[in-house]
């Protein structure tokens, strides 16, 4: 049985994994040398992510990072990813046995050094080596990276991703959604903004279509653009397809 304080490192380590407007849409069953990652339906966001596939996403990361910190704490561990056919909230089952895995073990100062960063990224190209060890980390987990690099494939995405958010801003459904998510920094979950900012930015969200503005802003050329999937997200890209 693992004892307490480990495992409370280890789950203070699971949630600091990204999700979809912060919603943190998981629950962790720990049992006798075994954990339980679930997904928190209650959690969910309708208009933003009608089908959990976010939710999923995060789950996803929040997995990641367990098994990280599951190996850090010099534990083994074997995952089974949807274990039970009748229960689709059970994500993921790991095992706490078998040999430690050193190299997700290094990952473990990454989880507390990782934000999102929403500034404008620096115009120096991304090196070369840091591209292929994130192609090599997406090929080990069995999923895909695709940098572009060419201006044709950039300017394709970059229209795609225009277009998402413009058909997403035009949804009041999903403006709401997305205000009702922002929250003062002490609640621990949600989009944080400064609680003075907070109740005028919430008005703006709901209130206005800013679409146009956050597609221009996105359609502009960018340095380092990539595409991203799992083995089930099959895209146009010729390295997505082969
Ligand atoms: C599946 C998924 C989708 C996300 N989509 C967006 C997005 O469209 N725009 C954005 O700015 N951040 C997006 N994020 C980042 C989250 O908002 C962010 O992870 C969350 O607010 C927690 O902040 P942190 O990553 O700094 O810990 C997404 C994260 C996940 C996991």
């Amino acid at each position: 049985m693992t004892d307490i304080p480990t495992l409370e490192q280890i789950l203070t380590r699971a949630v600091r994994a990204p999700s979809s407007h912060n919603t943190q849409p998981w629950l962790f069953r720990p049992g006798e040398d075994r954990i339980e990652l679930l997904a928190d339906r209650t959690r969910a966001l309708p208009a933003n992510d009608p089908d959990d596939r976010e939710l999923t996403i995060s789950c996803g990361c929040a997995l990641f990072n367990l098994r990280v910190a599951i190996a850090a704490a010099h534990l083994g561990c074997v995952t089974a990813t949807m274990p039970d056919p009748d229960d689709e909230d059970l994500l993921a089952r790991l095992d706490l046995t078998g040999p430690v895995d050193a190299a997700l073990a290094a990952l473990a100062p990454a989880i507390e050094a990782r934000q999102t960063f929403r500034a404008a990224f620096d115009k120096r190209p991304v090196a070369p080596e840091h591209v292929a060890a994130l192609t090599d980390a997406a090929t080990a987990e069995g999923a895909w990276f695709a940098p572009l690099r060419d201006e044709a494939a950039r300017a394709e995405a970059a229209a795609l991703v225009a277009q998402g958010d413009a058909a997403l801003w035009q949804d009041p459904s999903w403006r709401r959604e997305l205000s009702q998510w922002m929250h003062p920094r002490r609640k621990g979950d949600g989009l944080t903004l400064p609680w003075l900012t907070l109740p005028a930015a919430r008005l703006v969200v709901r209130s206005f279509d800013m679409g146009g503005g956050v597609a221009a802003h996105d359609a502009s050329p960018r340095r380092g653009l990539a595409a991203a999937g799992g083995a089930g997200h099959r895209g146009r890209h010729p390295r997505a397809n082969g």
